[in-house]
């Protein structure tokens, strides 16, 4: 997912996407392509805004370079995550999808989560990771080791388990978001989805053990090219 307005990342996004801005010795967006062709995902649909898909298709192309193939499709505004992965459902045809958020960038191998959710056969997962300022995130909170509850971007926090952008649905998520109503802030929100998948008790989670940075900001941006400055994406 790599639409939205990056307006946290002001004035860098004046350049261009943030999705393109460096982290380490690589374009941001290679990190999160690099990790689903690192568990065989070679058919891989970007969602990025009108402003930026020239930008985006100018550096990645068909995805021939690093050995995907990458179909893109244009979300018109900003409506938010889920409304970006609605754009998918023509792509996913029925079958199970790993979504990424284009600025999350970690450490961990992808492998053995999306392998326990092969064998889950149904519902969704997600990932969570212990972050110090859960009010920037979709918190989980945990009781005797079961999610709770989620909420997004709580202003008091019931945990600090942040759900990371790294979501593995099947494919009835298209239909929980067509019944999906906007938040108060206008954007139809991956946590509500999460939650219906909660409600239905066929929501499961793993915490992720490496580092994980949502680089939506100038400081975790920083961090994530500390982080990643060493990493190499084989490309
Ligand atoms: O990074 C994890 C967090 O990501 C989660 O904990 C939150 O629950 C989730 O809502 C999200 O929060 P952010 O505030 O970080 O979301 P942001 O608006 O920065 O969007 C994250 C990515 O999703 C971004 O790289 C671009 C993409 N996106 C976002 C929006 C709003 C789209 O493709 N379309 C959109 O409309």
């Amino acid at each position: 997912m790599a639409g939205g307005i990056g307006s946290r990342l002001q004035p860098l996004t004046h350049v261009t996407t943030k999705h393109l801005l460096p982290v380490g010795p690589y374009p941001m967006i290679y990190h999160p392509l690099y990790k689903l062709r690192q568990i065989g995902i070679r058919s891989i649909m970007i969602v990025t805004s009108r402003w930026n898909a020239g930008d985006m298709i100018r550096v990645l192309g068909s995805g021939s370079e690093m050995g995907v193939s990458i179909t893109y499709r244009v979300q018109e505004e900003a409506g938010g995550i889920a409304q970006a992965l609605a754009l998918a459902e023509d792509f996913v045809n029925g079958g199970p999808v790993v979504v990424l958020l284009g600025d999350n960038i970690f450490y961990d191998h992808l492998g053995p989560f999306t392998e326990a959710f092969r064998q889950q056969k149904e519902g969704a997962k997600i990932l969570l990771k212990q972050v110090s300022e859960p009010e920037r995130y979709g918190i989980a909170e945990l009781e005797n080791g079961q999610i709770v509850s989620l909420a997004e971007k709580p202003s008091n926090p019931r945990s600090n388990y942040a759900v990371t952008g790294i979501y593995m649905y099947d494919s009835s998520v298209f239909d929980i978001i067509r019944k999906q109503k906007p938040s108060k802030r206008g954007e139809l929100e991956i946590t509500d989805v999460n939650r219906e998948y909660l409600r239905r008790q066929s929501l499961t989670f793993d915490f992720l053990p490496n580092w994980w940075v949502d680089a939506g900001t100038h400081q975790s941006l920083l961090e994530a090219n500390r982080l990643a400055s060493t990493m190499d994406l084989q490309i």
